[in-house]
């Protein structure tokens, strides 16, 4: 296999627990930063320290914890700000000339492909950006741990379509990063949430829409660990 293009790096910001990423697109030294929020000094100055030049901002989702950086980071820098389609008509914020997309469309940083998937659920509009072999994930998949889903605009039926195509289409080995540091470890695989996610061991939508509705908030503390399919057997979850 060739050597990836480029390299994903994490930064925990402000008081949830939110990761931001610079990716790094290593030969035009290029950068998009996902999600952008909280400490944008801190974000420009690593984005300095590693010598990139931001020329894109990536959202998963419009939540305030994700995006209040974004004018911020546009006062430094002169990014094309993307996100769905879906996710912007659910907002309804002004932004000027952004980049609207649809599911399954492929961005370009450099010369790294970057391909949006539309994931709904946590948000109507809710996006992961798959590079290579590694995904980020925003809201929708955590380690251990997916998304709300009782917020404006969350759905979770959505969700578990959500989790099941991704459990599907994607390879087992491809590398997670998630929007929040909820969990015992920042990443995992999706083979390792297959097994130990309790959200991933769901095959009944209303089993699922119960789960996440009703029992998990008040029968989960993080930080999040794995969770068997017999676990939730014998607590009489699945
Ligand atoms: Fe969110």
């Amino acid at each position: 296999m060739s050597e990836s293009s480029f390299k994903i790096h994490a930064m925990e910001l402000g008081p949830m627990e939110n990761f931001v990423y610079l990716v790094e697109d290593i030969a035009s030294r290029r950068c998009a930063v996902v999600d952008p929020a909280w400490e944008v000094e801190r974000i420009m100055q690593k984005a300095r320290e590693l010598e990139l030049k931001i020329t894109d901002i990536l959202l998963t989702h419009s939540h305030h914890d994700h995006i209040n950086g974004i004018e911020g980071v546009l006062e430094h820098a002169s990014a094309e700000v993307h996100l769905l389609k879906p996710e912007y008509e659910f907002w309804q914020h002004e932004l000027d000339r952004p980049s609207l997309h649809h599911g399954g469309d492929e961005l370009r940083l450099g010369d790294t492909t970057i391909t949006i998937l539309h994931t709904p659920g946590h948000t109507p509009g809710s996006a992961c950006y798959q590079l290579g072999n590694e995904i980020i994930t925003g809201d929708t998949l955590f380690v251990f741990g997916c998304g709300r889903c009782d917020l404006k605009g969350g759905s979770p039926e959505d969700m578990f379509v959500t989790l099941k195509n991704m459990k599907q289409r994607l390879p087992q080995d491809m590398l997670i990063h998630p929007g929040h540091n909820y969990s015992v470890k920042p990443t995992s695989t999706l083979g390792e949430q297959i097994e130990g996610n309790p959200f991933m061991h769901y095959d009944d939508e209303e089993a699922f829409v119960n789960y996440r509705q009703h029992v998990h908030d008040r029968t989960r503390d993080e930080p999040y660990s794995a969770v068997s399919r017999q676990q939730l057997k014998i607590a009489n979850l699945l």
